[in-house]
């Protein structure tokens, strides 16, 4: 008993010298976490690594987790929390988890900054109370359309052979304003509505998308030509994926994505032209660095970031993806 009691008020003086020296540590050093929806996929990863390297640069240190369902998400900032981590970044799994994430957050006094992917609050309005840095959605979107009716234009095909597989994702609202963008700058094409045809898809990878768009091309096989666009080009690479195994060869198909991640240049590095024609590049270097430095600034000086920044694209294709790729330092 005596024994028990001992090693209790042991334990305890350890447990109190550990929270010390964790508040001390908490003084000098700044510890942020780098949560991500999806850690296997080269956008998250190279948005990481970034912000890693721009700590190493400035005297801060990046935590990468993966958050890729609520329940992670939230152990991951209880082990932030336990580092002694002053906040961090994440793009979340699911948006309408916000509110969970901040309650979580505000327990241990951390400042959260979202990145990509924006919070949704309980009203189905985006969380304006938490810095944002994303995509702006609708325009990016509006240049996969564009670059896909150029692209028809060029290979002279007539539109009333022509249908569209847009691989949608409505619960997420960056990816519902991209497939928008995309869908308005076809139609001002001239491009037929009642040609465009929708496979919802339950995630934001290329095995979601797969899976979506199989259905839909053995249901319409009257089609001599087929465009792709979704949110990302994970998802368009799962819908060329499936425009193969339907059996339609490459000049058949356009499919123009979003993101000039490593999973673009592996399809560009492949020796022969695949349905997959382009992407919109976004640079995940600035997206990682930017809300990194965003934090960091908020957690040394106070200084709360903007509310919502929205960050512009370059198409990128099998002619000029490496030129684009130095320009946007990826
Ligand atoms: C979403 C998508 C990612 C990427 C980011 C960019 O999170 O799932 O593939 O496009 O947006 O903001």
């Amino acid at each position: 008993m005596r024994f028990n009691n001992l090693s209790r008020l042991v334990l305890s003086v350890g447990l109190a010298m550990g929270s010390l020296s964790a508040a001390q540590a908490a003084d000098d050093d700044v510890k942020m976490g780098f949560i991500v929806k999806k850690p296997e996929q080269a956008w998250f990863i190279n948005e990481q690594e970034a912000a890693t390297q721009l700590g190493e640069e400035k005297g801060f240190e990046v935590v990468r987790l993966a958050g890729e369902d609520g329940q992670q998400v939230l152990s991951a900032i209880d082990n932030l929390n336990s580092q002694g981590a002053q906040g961090f970044i994440i793009c979340p799994p699911d948006v309408r988890l916000g509110p969970a994430i901040m309650n979580r957050a505000k327990q241990y006094g951390m400042k959260v900054v979202t990145v990509d992917d924006r919070f949704v609050g309980p009203d189905g309005q985006p969380m304006e109370d938490v810095p944002h840095l994303g995509m702006s959605g609708y325009k990016i979107g509006q240049q996969v359309g564009n670059a896909i009716a150029e692209e028809m234009k060029a290979r002279g095909w007539d539109p009333e052979k022509v249908a569209a597989l847009r691989i949608t994702n409505y619960e997420l609202p960056t990816a519902k304003e991209r497939t928008d963008g995309a869908t308005d700058a076809l139609l001002e094409s001239g491009f037929k509505k009642s040609n465009i045809f929708d496979a919802p898809q339950q995630n934001t990878d290329t095995s979601s998308a797969f899976a979506a768009a199989s259905p839909v091309l053995s249901k319409n096989g009257d089609y001599e030509h087929w465009v792709i666009f979704a949110l990302n080009e994970e998802s368009v690479l799962g819908g060329v994926r499936a425009s193969e195994q339907y059996g339609l060869s490459p000049d058949q198909v356009i499919g123009v994505g979003i993101n000039g991640s490593g999973a673009a240049f592996a399809e560009f590095s492949r020796e022969k032209p695949t349905g997959f024609h382009g992407t919109v590049a976004v640079s995940s270097t600035m997206h990682g660095q930017q809300s990194a430095e965003n934090l960091y600034q908020w957690i040394t000086e106070g200084e709360k970031p903007p509310a919502n920044t929205e960050t512009s694209g370059t198409l990128m294709t099998r002619d000029n993806w490496e030129q684009v790729r130095k320009d946007l330092n990826l």
